[in-house]
């Protein structure tokens, strides 16, 4: 049976044991509301760790004012039963007042990387997403934590950030799973009507389009950017919220398409932002 722990101090304790029992300890951050990506780190997680962790909290500090903290989907009950399913041992499930509790002052910033994408369209984001990640990484003191491609940038910030802050955590970056139209999987698509998940299927064909023309000898950044928000500009439901390209991994600036590159998109579907990206390589 899953082992459902929701104070600090228990999983603090839950870990001492597997530690001093030499295991290899996996987590699994999440939000909750799970479908298979998620499914996917689990399954990944396990297959190279001994005990995996899944925390499941949505966390406060990385949605700004007029974002979807309130209406974020939480389906806690169906979200252990999957989480079983794949084989995790405990699921991490702390109140906001246990993480944050009344006087809580401390913010992890990466810079950097961060002032542009999605920094730059959710303000505050990431020093939420790096807070939220370093406390988690402190509770569980993972030997791996697992983290999708889809959110590419965050994998990027977490990255960085336990590469200067001298953690010893493996960041293992997992593929983005799409549906079987190229969709990418998130918890946000509950939100979308049949319509607007037919007219978000451009996001895919339009990263399709990009690393075919790269495929044939594209090279050139604003070029290969124009064509996909010329395609994302054809579905009438679609608003661009950003289209860009930068270096992989560094997230800078590039004309000209040179060993590998994000291509990055967010774009709204009636009030849903949707996000998704692939790895150009040459
Ligand atoms: O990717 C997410 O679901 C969240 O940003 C994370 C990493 C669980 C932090 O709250």
């Amino acid at each position: 049976m899953i082992k459902v722990i929701e104070t600090i101090d228990v999983m603090r304790a839950y870990i001492k044991e597997a530690r001093f029992a030499g295991k290899k300890i996996g987590l699994v951050p999440t939000m909750g509301a799970l479908h298979e990506g998620h499914l996917t780190l689990m399954r990944e997680a396990k297959a190279v760790c001994d005990v995996v962790v899944a925390s499941i909290f949505v966390n406060p500090t990385q949605f700004g004012p007029n974002e979807d903290f309130a209406a974020y989907p939480r389906k806690f009950e169906n979200d252990c039963r999957l989480a079983q399913g794949v084989g995790v041992d405990a699921i991490f499930h702390p109140q906001p007042s246990e993480m944050y509790p009344p006087g809580y002052s401390t913010y992890v910033n990466v810079s950097g990387i961060t002032d542009k994408l999605c920094g730059q369209s959710r303000p505050g984001h990431f020093q939420g997403v790096a807070t939220v990640v370093t406390k988690l990484f402190n509770i569980v003191q993972p030997d791996t934590a697992f983290f999708g491609q889809k959110d590419a940038q965050q994998c990027l910030v977490i990255q960085r950030m336990t590469a200067d802050l001298n953690m010893d955590i493996q960041i293992v970056m997992v593929p983005t799973v799409r549906d079987a139209n190229g969709l990418a999987l998130s918890s946000r698509n509950a939100y979308l009507s049949p319509e607007e998940i037919q007219a978000a299927l451009v996001l895919a064909q339009s990263m399709r389009l990009a690393d075919h023309a790269v495929k044939a000898g594209e090279r050139n950044i604003a070029a290969i950017r124009d064509m996909v928000r010329n395609k994302i500009q054809s579905e009438p439901k679609a608003e661009i919220d950003y289209v860009e390209i930068y270096q992989y991994p560094d997230l800078q600036a590039t004309d000209v398409l040179a060993n590998k590159a994000l291509l990055a998109l967010a774009v709204r579907f009636g009030k849903t932002r949707l996000i998704d990206n692939i790895i150009l390589s040459v």
